[in-house]
């Protein structure tokens, strides 16, 4: 080959093997190439048939999956390109046409959305139970019940489910559970070992840590649970850029160190705002204050920096508002995990399945900055907003 323009896609010379760093290879490829015609395969499986095409992982994003995988104590994991791909991926694998599924009167919006404009449509029923209902889902099971989510604590009003009780009834009833597991990074809540059959985690959180990546994690605990995520993640095309799993990697590496200084910050100041004459309750899992707190007590090995606080009753929307608008240290925004700290309202007055916190509630994400300084901004931001 001596023609410039085929050196250009086939070169005769290459840089010297052997090279070995601390950092995960980024493999890029759609094209996967097989080592003769008749090794040409289609199977999504790269872990049983060996690679076979992009879509269905390349070796960066299989190697952020079995150390997921590893940390969750599953069978095998899918990383998928957001948490709620996670939570549609779960739903699209595990249920069908005729069948019910149950969530929290808690869940995370998005996910009560899907169930309500997308699976309904696709022949699904759904139903809402009240999050701590534990033993008392039973009430709530239909004969068709296929599938129980639970969030392990809730979305914003944070309710810690019992999640064995859960577990037990609906295995008796026929239904599998999955945990979305996002809050605990899947590492402070062993919700495989405590009996769901599926787990999902928005790595956007705290495995990314940094608020500039999006990918989700799906775990399942057996073969069969594996095989009908597999069969659904290759029809529907949920591949994920080895960049971003590159990143999600480098950020396991530091998720330890993060988890134990964001958990520490973030219980002083929950306590500390629980002592403010303005708040009525802070939803923290691991105050007494929070509902389901036994649950976290008995079942979780530490918390994460995502709590609400609920101002007292009389207090006006105007003045939640103003206190998170004075705030100097605390964006405002969603999603949560990353090193920087968070404020967002949330109104609940037209959610009858929620607690009575009307429009009084807000949550906080805590990130890594000085816990003197985040106190003295909450400290500043209250006398502001109460004083509207
Ligand atoms: C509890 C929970 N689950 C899932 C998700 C979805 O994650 P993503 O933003 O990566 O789609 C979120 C996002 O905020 C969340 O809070």
């Amino acid at each position: 080959m001596t023609d410039w323009k085929t050196k250009l896609i086939h070169a005769g010379v290459h840089a010297p093997e052997g090279f070995k760093s601390l950092a995960e290879p980024v493999h890029r490829g759609s094209t996967v190439l097989f080592p003769s015609a008749g090794e040409q395969r289609e199977s999504w499986d790269h872990y049983e048939g060996g690679y076979s095409y992009g879509t269905h992982g390349t070796q960066t994003v299989l190697e952020l999956a079995s150390r997921i995988c590893e940390l969750e104590g599953g069978y095998r994991t899918w990383i998928v390109p957001c948490g709620l791909a996670s939570i549609s991926l779960v739903n699209l694998a595990l249920l069908s046409a005729g069948d019910h599924l149950l969530l929290p009167a808690n869940v995370y919006g998005p996910s009560r959305r899907m169930a309500a404009k997308l699976l309904s449509r696709l022949g699904v029923e759904w139903s809402l139970y009240p999050p701590l209902a534990g033993e008392g889902i039973r009430e709530y099971l239909r004969p068709n019940t296929r599938l129980v989510w639970c969030e392990a604590p809730g979305s914003v009003t944070m309710e810690v489910p019992d999640v064995p009780a859960m577990v037990r009834v609906a295995h008796e009833a026929g239904a599998l559970v999955a945990v979305d597991n996002t809050w605990a990074a899947g590492v402070l809540f062993d919700a495989l070992g405590h009996g769901a059959d599926v787990t999902m985690q928005a790595l956007s959180k705290y495995v990314g840590g940094h608020s500039d990546l999006l990918l989700g994690s799906v775990t399942a605990s057996n073969a069969e649970i594996w095989q009908k995520l597999g069969d659904a993640h290759c029809i529907l095309g949920l591949s994920v850029s080895p960049d971003e799993a590159s990143l999600a990697l480098r950020g396991l590496k530091t998720m330890a160190v993060r988890l134990d200084a964001i958990e520490a910050r973030a219980l002083e100041l929950a306590r500390w705002l629980g002592e403010q004459p303005e708040i009525e309750r802070v939803l923290h899992p691991a105050l007494e204050s929070c509902p389901g707190h036994e649950n976290w007590k008995r079942d979780f090995t530490g918390s994460s920096g995502v709590f609400s606080i609920v101002f007292r009753e009389g207090t006006r929307k105007e003045q939640v508002h103003g206190f998170v608008d004075a705030l100097k240290l605390f964006g405002i925004g969603y999603s949560w995990g990353g090193v920087s700290s968070l404020a967002l309202t949330y109104d609940f007055t037209h959610s009858p399945e929620r607690p009575v916190y009307g429009n009084r509630l807000v949550r906080l994400n805590i990130g890594l900055e000085s816990v003197e300084d985040l106190r003295a901004d909450l400290a500043q931001a209250l006398l502001v907003g109460m004083g509207l």
